[in-house]
């Protein structure tokens, strides 16, 4: 009871303002670092262009940008896309349907989404765009929650991290809401949308996977 009482300062700020909390999560180490290791892990070179879909209020596409690479981020949520431009930084902020982007073709070295292929009604439509958007030889990777990111999972970060009670709120309601994904089944995904063969990566012990794949050559 009193943990289920504990989602309700995360899941007020998620119903009167979704950016800020979003924005709040990124302040947490077990929120930001699965981000940061998994784009250190994917070696983007400085210059590359970039496009991260699903922006939300555009944290880790200003951190990706202060690394030299060139952002374009995007986000359907008009509200989203005016916190992200508030703030400092090179990137070109999109409000825009990941789905139909609207972008042209062959135009990104890179695309990355978190918390999106699990969230679009159809995650095959997503990487048939984000296809269509890559350069040939260029990698998408998309990261999401896995089958492992149960309660009892989100528990053991809570213990881990030593989280104040906003923070394990949060987690639990991540845990408890999110759809989960299984990392074999999105790569088969990767598989039959022009991607070669997909690989995975995964943080949080387990509990986020990061599925890459390359575009193959027309
Ligand atoms: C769970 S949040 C994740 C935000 C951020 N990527 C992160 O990991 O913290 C999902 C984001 O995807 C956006 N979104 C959902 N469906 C979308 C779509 N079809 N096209 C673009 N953005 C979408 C939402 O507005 C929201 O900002």
């Amino acid at each position: 009871m009193l943990k289920t009482i504990s989602t309700f300062p995360a899941l007020a700020l998620l119903i009167a303002d979704t950016p800020a909390l979003f924005d709040r999560l990124y302040r947490y180490e077990w929120y930001r670092s699965p981000l940061t290791d998994w784009l250190d892990a994917l070696k983007v070179g400085e210059n590359a262009k970039l496009l991260e879909l699903g922006c939300g209020p555009g944290n880790f596409a200003r951190d990706i940008a202060s690394k030299g690479i060139d952002v374009t981020a995007m986000d359907r949520s008009d509200n989203m896309i005016k916190k992200a431009a508030s703030g400092n930084g090179a990137v070109e902020f999109l409000v825009g349907d990941a789905t139909q982007t609207g972008l042209g073709t062959e135009q990104f070295d890179f695309v990355l989404s978190s918390s999106l292929i699990n969230v679009v009604p159809d995650g095959k439509q997503l990487l048939v765009e984000v296809a269509r958007v890559l350069k040939s030889g260029g990698a998408a990777s998309v990261l999401f929650p896995t089958p492992k990111f149960d309660s009892e999972h989100a528990e053991r970060i809570i213990a881990d991290y030593r989280c104040g009670v906003f923070a394990a709120g949060a987690l639990r309601l991540w845990a408890s809401k999110a759809r989960k994904l299984d990392p074999q089944d999105v790569c088969d995904s990767f598989e039959d949308c022009g991607f070669g063969p997909a690989s995975v990566s995964l943080f949080l012990n387990g509990g986020l996977a990061a599925v890459t794949g390359t575009k193959k050559s027309a």
